[in-house]
């Protein structure tokens, strides 16, 4: 069957473009030459690229930029963001310069738990149940101490193994809710070996446990696995100011502006359809930093969105105030984030990242992270409630549009000249393109 293949992974990175070239891409050399141009020319670079993952066939790049003068806490950063969207570093540098002239940002760490779960089945008596886990507790933390014991040494471990009763829910249906302590590392793979020797355990002492009857000691464990949501891992950044300060060369009339910002905030507390933009701007500063570094992007995504949901309603992650004549803009987080363990220390760019940001520790990683979000943040609501998005977002788009267009060297410095008087937009650049061309 055309399309379908046994045994492609046993192939070999050329064996396996090919194949992909000659199924999809109509054996054209000149594609299969392009995907083998994004190879590094060095072959152990490239090759521990290629074990990043499975059936590597090239390398797939996004741009590393760099947006400076972040005043944190009273030390300067200048942070490393991985994204495609033209107009994110731009903005995240703007926003920077911004705050780092009003104080800068503070940042401050809420808390730092993380958390798993053992999902099983058991029927029989709540009681017995209850008093069997508390009778157990030793046993879990005994038959984890291989796994535990250098994050002990480190400050961290398991915090506590609770029983919840989900049989409202579902019939039958129990977990060990488990909280753990990670420092540095994001932790997954230490929570979940830790959650899957409790879950043995588990299964283990109920056999012998003198109280339950036959049923009781068939503990059916459904699965063990570590949650992405992490409510009590939580960074919170926060930028304030008299309203006067806020006046720039952008900004005339401070207090309208302050009093229009809050407004757009407070829609987007309320109003889930405002929200979910509102928070994606969030994200093209909290992401590209978390690419940056190596972390899990997918794992911050799922965990941030469901936090800015907690309460039933998907709500905006940042709020702003105005109280006493003092501007007030905040953001709290939840980022379960590493800084060492995981694509730290094995990918190049990652590990220069981590040394831009001058070696953090996971908690001053999560304290960047979320003023990279603030930021961002920032600046897109400063942008929406005066010029509006798009007089800044097209003229860092206009590159890509020269660039879909081949344009000559001599042809993009007439377009950029051009649009520093007029309004950016596809249509208008390609009919420029085309005078010119004739
Ligand atoms: C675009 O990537 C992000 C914005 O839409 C965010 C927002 O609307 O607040 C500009």
């Amino acid at each position: 069957m055309i399309g379908s293949i046994n045994g492609f992974s046993k192939l070999n990175k050329e064996e396996k473009i090919n194949w992909i070239a000659k199924t999809y891409l109509n054996n054209q050399t000149a594609v299969v030459d392009l995907i083998k141009q994004y190879w590094n020319a060095d072959e152990d670079l490239q090759k521990l690229h290629d074990e990043f993952i499975e059936n590597t066939i090239t390398n797939f790049y996004l741009p590393l930029g760099v947006a400076p003068n972040f005043l944190i806490n009273d030390t300067w950063y200048t942070i490393p963001m991985v994204i495609e969207e033209s107009s994110v570093v731009a903005a995240a540098s703007k926003a920077a310069k911004f705050w780092a002239d009003r104080g800068g940002f503070k940042a401050t760490i809420l808390n730092t738990e993380k958390i798993g779960q053992v999902h099983f089945m058991y029927k029989g008596d709540k009681q017995k149940l209850q008093a069997f886990v508390q009778a157990i507790q030793p046993v879990f933390l005994a038959d984890t101490f291989s796994i535990t014991q250098n994050m002990q040494k480190r400050g961290g471990g398991i915090l506590a193994v609770e029983l919840r009763d989900k049989t409202q829910e579902i019939a039958d249906y129990y977990q060990l809710h488990v909280t753990f302590e990670t420092k540095d590392s994001m932790g997954a793979n230490f929570i979940n070996s830790c959650l899957e020797q409790m879950a043995t355990t588990l299964k283990r002492e109920a056999l012998s446990y003198g109280a339950f009857d036959a049923q009781e000691r068939e503990i059916d464990v459904v699965m063990s696995i570590l949650s992405n949501f992490v409510p009590n891992c939580v960074v919170r950044a926060e930028v304030s100011c008299p309203i006067e300060a806020l006046a720039s060369s952008e900004i005339k009339d401070p207090v309208l502006f302050a009093e229009k910002f809050v407004q757009a905030v407070r829609i987007a507390e309320i109003e889930p359809f405002r929200a979910v933009t509102h928070n994606k701007g969030v994200m093209n500063g909290v992401d590209a930093v978390v690419l940056a570094t190596g972390n899990d992007f997918r794992a911050i995504e799922a965990g941030v969105h469901a936090y800015a949901a907690k309460d039933g309603q998907y709500r905006s992650l940042s709020h702003a105030s105005i109280e006493n004549g003092m501007f007030r803009f905040w953001i709290d987080l939840p980022l379960a984030v590493g800084t060492v363990g995981g694509l730290t220390s094995l990918h190049p760019m990652v590990k220069i990242a981590l040394q831009m940001l001058q070696k953090p520790s996971a908690t001053q990683l999560m304290q960047i992270i979320a003023v990279a979000g603030l930021a961002q943040n920032f600046a897109a609501v400063k942008s929406l409630t005066t010029t509006g998005i798009q007089q800044g977002h097209m003229k860092m788009h206009l590159m890509n549009i020269l660039n879909q267009f081949k344009a000559t060297d001599e042809e993009r410095i007439k377009v950029v000249a051009h649009f520093e008087q007029h309004v950016v937009s596809h249509s208008a650049v390609v009919e420029l393109l085309e005078t010119l061309r004739k």
